[in-house]
């Protein structure tokens, strides 16, 4: 029970950011390197490229995996960061990924009126480093923007932000939902990339705050469809309760393709050639 609240208390220091992690950094990367570690094989070099993807975050990942689908396009993609060990795929413990050698550790600016518990006023503001770029080190919560939100933006006049012609489809075209729990299926696809599935496990006290929230009136919603108001469970990019990265979901798969390479430990710069 004693332990318990000390896990309880220490992850809540850690998510508040109120405690200098430094100090179990030995502890994460000891983690990091002795258990399971992964590696990805280092594919052959073309002479010439038809696209260079530059940073491997989610959208890089996504790009090299729709662009390497022509067997004749030849892809190359540069990343300053590694692959993710196993350390990074254990929920409970993703917060001490923030401390790890796959954040890139960033200070946002001296913040007038947010941040004032922390030195200088500057919040820490965790970017990934690594295959997969944040998606290594966040929550894994998978939220979509809301529908109100893209409508309004296509009133504005922006093109292309539809989001029942273009916005939804592409959304549903990455995933692979396996969702236990409330949600609407016109909204979800099964067969995608991207695994969304919901917690394998649950306190008590999920049921009961969503009972409590229906007595009072309020009904229980899918967070990722066009209901924004309500009462739902999370859905996360776990698969059998191990995070899903971009880099699991969009490039693992196609790492044999033969036109296709990635260097990694890798930064750019203008003079880069
Ligand atoms: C955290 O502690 C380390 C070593 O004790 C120190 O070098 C570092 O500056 C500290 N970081 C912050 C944000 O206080
Ligand atoms: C589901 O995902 C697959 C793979 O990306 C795609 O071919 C299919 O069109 C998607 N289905 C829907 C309804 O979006
Ligand atoms: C919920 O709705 C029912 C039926 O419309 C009503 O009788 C009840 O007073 C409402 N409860 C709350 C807390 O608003």
């Amino acid at each position: 029970m004693l332990i318990k609240i000390f896990i309880t208390i220490l992850f809540a220091k850690i998510i508040q950011c109120q405690i200098n992690l430094s100090r179990f950094s030995p502890l994460v990367e000891n983690l990091v390197k002795n258990y399971g570690k992964q590696t990805v094989e280092q594919s052959k070099y073309h002479q010439i490229y038809d696209f260079v993807i530059v940073g491997s975050g989610p959208g890089g990942c996504v790009l090299a995996n729709r662009l390497t689908e022509n067997p004749k396009i030849k892809v190359l993609m540069i990343e300053a960061g590694t692959v993710e060990t196993i350390a990074q795929g254990v929920p409970l413990i993703a917060p001490l990924s923030v401390e790890s050698r796959y954040n890139w550790g960033y200070l946002a600016e001296k913040q007038e009126y947010s941040c004032r518990g922390l030195r200088d006023g500057q919040c820490a503001y965790p970017r990934g480093k690594a295959l997969g770029g944040s998606s290594v080190i966040n929550g894994m919560v998978y939220t979509r923007g809301s529908k109100g939100d893209f409508d309004h933006w296509k009133q504005l006049g922006i093109e292309n932000w539809d989001y029942e012609t273009q916005v939804l489809p592409a959304f549903k075209r990455s995933e692979r939902a396996n969702l236990k729990y409330f949600h609407k299926p016109e909204f979800h696809n099964i067969s995608g990339s991207l695994s969304v599935t919901n917690s394998p496990y649950e306190t008590p006290f999920a049921k009961i705050f969503i009972n409590a929230m229906k007595s009072l009136n309020y009904s229980e919603i899918d967070l990722n469809s066009d209901d924004s108001i309500g009462v739902g469970r999370l859905q996360s990019n776990t698969l059998r309760g191990v995070r899903h990265s971009a880099f699991e979901a969009f490039i693992r798969p196609v790492l044999k393709r033969k036109k296709f390479t990635h260097h990694d430990q890798h930064t750019c710069d203008k003079n880069s050639h």
